[in-house]
């Protein structure tokens, strides 16, 4: 297949390009757009044959569903049974990195919920994506833009990498600003249950619903067997080639620990700003100031990219806090890293 790449420079000046992107969304076909959170890979959610195809391109187990997108949080009204939470959280948080599963309604195919009688509904915040759903007329479903197993793509470098070929268009809107898949969530009556942390942090929906709870598998590694919330919490994503060790302990012991690494291993290293002079800059792949998380957020996904880029035969990180922005960032981390987590003392 002949993928056609366009940049995406002016909204008001490419109306055409949207126009044709979005009229090869409604006769079938995959569009990979830019979203605040990561790039989508974009079909007509209510067309099974669609639905299939974006498993086809991501090489995806079609019993993992896919997230439908909308031009605003009231057009879930016909794919899904929406409540009072479900609005209360569309106020604060819609457009934006938020995704709510409701019960689907009959417009939504099985193929687009992996066979399941919940849908995954989200209303984005990136320009481009809101004007294109909006064209399309149709819920957009899309996963993130990556092969199966790769990390989501941030930037349309990343889509090519990943995509040229198997889709119709790519969409270029430049870099992520986030640079995290979203926050999901499952409503239950007035009780949230947080199925994967994002842009959206559980301080930030406590603030809106009294009783926020954290799926177990947010933070620790699925038991043998153990029932999973959300399909894709069970499959193994970003695994870079060779293995990533998240490394804790105190600051100047795991700084002297990596010093002494590079000197007897090819490692690579995401690493703080702050360590840049104090390592050996090969394969030194920086992430951005210590404390500052949204930087690291934005940059995890490139780096880990470019960590497989490199001949490391081990990558290093550090592990991040379970707090705020960080808890998305944690759950990420554990799992590209298999939950290898080294204390150093
Ligand atoms: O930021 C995002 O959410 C991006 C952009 C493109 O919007 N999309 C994204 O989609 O990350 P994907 O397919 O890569 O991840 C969606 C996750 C999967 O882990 C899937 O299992 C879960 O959402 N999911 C989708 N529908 C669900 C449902 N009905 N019940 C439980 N989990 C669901
Ligand atoms: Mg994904």
């Amino acid at each position: 297949m002949q993928t056609q790449h366009i940049k995406i420079e002016s909204l008001h000046r490419q109306e055409s390009d949207l126009l044709c992107a979005a009229s090869i969304i409604q006769s079938g076909g995959l569009v990979v757009f830019p979203t605040e959170t990561v790039y989508g890979l974009g079909g007509d959610g209510t067309n099974q044959e669609a639905a299939k195809k974006i498993y086809a391109a991501k090489g995806r187990p079609s019993d993992n569903p896919l997230i439908i997108h909308v031009a605003k949080p009231e057009d879930a009204e016909h794919y899904a049974v929406t409540n009072p939470t479900y609005y209360r959280l569309a106020k604060a948080f819609m457009p934006g990195p938020l995704t709510v599963i409701l019960p689907k309604k009959e417009s939504i195919p099985l193929s687009t919920t992996g066979g399941l009688d919940t849908v995954a509904v989200r209303c984005p915040a990136h320009p481009v994506a809101r004007r294109l759903i909006e064209l399309a007329g149709v819920p957009v479903a899309a996963p993130s833009a990556n092969l199966s197993g790769k990390p989501s793509p941030t930037c349309a470098a990343h889509v090519a990498q990943d995509m040229d070929g198997r889709v119709d268009m790519i969409l270029d809107g430049g870099d992520c600003e986030i640079g995290l898949e979203s926050t999901i969530v499952k409503i239950d009556g007035d009780s949230l249950t947080l199925l994967r942390p994002g842009g959206i942090t559980y301080d930030a929906l406590c603030m809106v619903c009294k009783d926020v709870s954290v799926a177990s598998a947010v933070t620790q590694q699925l038991a043998d067997g153990e029932r999973v919330l959300s399909p894709g919490m069970k499959y193994r994503h970003y695994a870079p080639t060779a293995p990533l060790i998240l490394l804790t302990g105190e600051e100047h012991r795991v700084l002297s620990f990596l010093q002494a690494e590079q000197k007897e291993k090819n490692c690579a290293i995401l690493c703080y700003n702050e360590e840049i002079p104090l390592l050996d800059p090969k394969n030194l792949l920086p992430v951005g100031d210590r404390s500052n998380l949204e930087a690291q957020a934005k940059r995890l996904f490139h780096a880990l990219r470019d960590a497989d880029g490199t001949d490391a035969t081990v990558i290093y990180a550090h592990l991040p806090p379970m707090e705020g922005l960080g808890l998305a960032l944690y759950n990420r981390m554990i799992r590209a890293a298999a939950h290898t987590i080294q204390e150093i003392i």
